[in-house]
């Protein structure tokens, strides 16, 4: 699938979101090397802490399917500038995605940043130090 696909995909993805209490809605779409495709919302909680971003439900679709190798990863968000992912999702792809993967961050005006995850998430913590 094109990346133009896969964005629309996103933001097709980011409508199933569940969020009653910040009506923000995401949308993330990850890409495996076999082309199989997770996609993932954010899941939000009337306990706050407990919401889930999209780009963790997708991974966690994804690894929880026996899914480890992968080839991009799209999330959409309703922003004026491309939706910036936050730590805890950064750390996740950190500890799953090789540093190289494409992160492809999408704006509500469908605009685009393209950045790796090493550059998301530079001097990242890992026990293998
Ligand atoms: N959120 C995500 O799902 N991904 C991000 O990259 C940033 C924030 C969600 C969490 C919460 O449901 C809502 O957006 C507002 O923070």
């Amino acid at each position: 699938m094109a990346t133009t696909e896969l964005i629309e995909l996103a933001i097709e993805t980011s409508k199933k979101a569940y969020v009653p209490y910040s009506h923000f809605p995401i949308g993330a779409v990850l890409v495996a090397k076999d082309g199989s495709i997770y996609t993932g919302v954010n899941i939000e909680n009337a306990s706050y802490p407990l919401t889930n971003c999209g780009e963790r439900t997708a991974i966690f679709k994804a690894i929880s399917e026996g899914q480890r190798d992968f080839s991009e990863l799209i999330v959409y968000g309703q922003t004026e500038k491309p939706i910036s992912p936050c730590g805890a999702c950064r750390q996740v792809m950190v500890e799953f995605f090789k540093p190289d993967l494409k992160v492809t961050l999408v704006a509500k005006d469908k605009s685009t940043v393209e950045m790796t995850v090493g550059e998301l998430l530079p001097y990242s913590f890992t026990d293998l130090q």
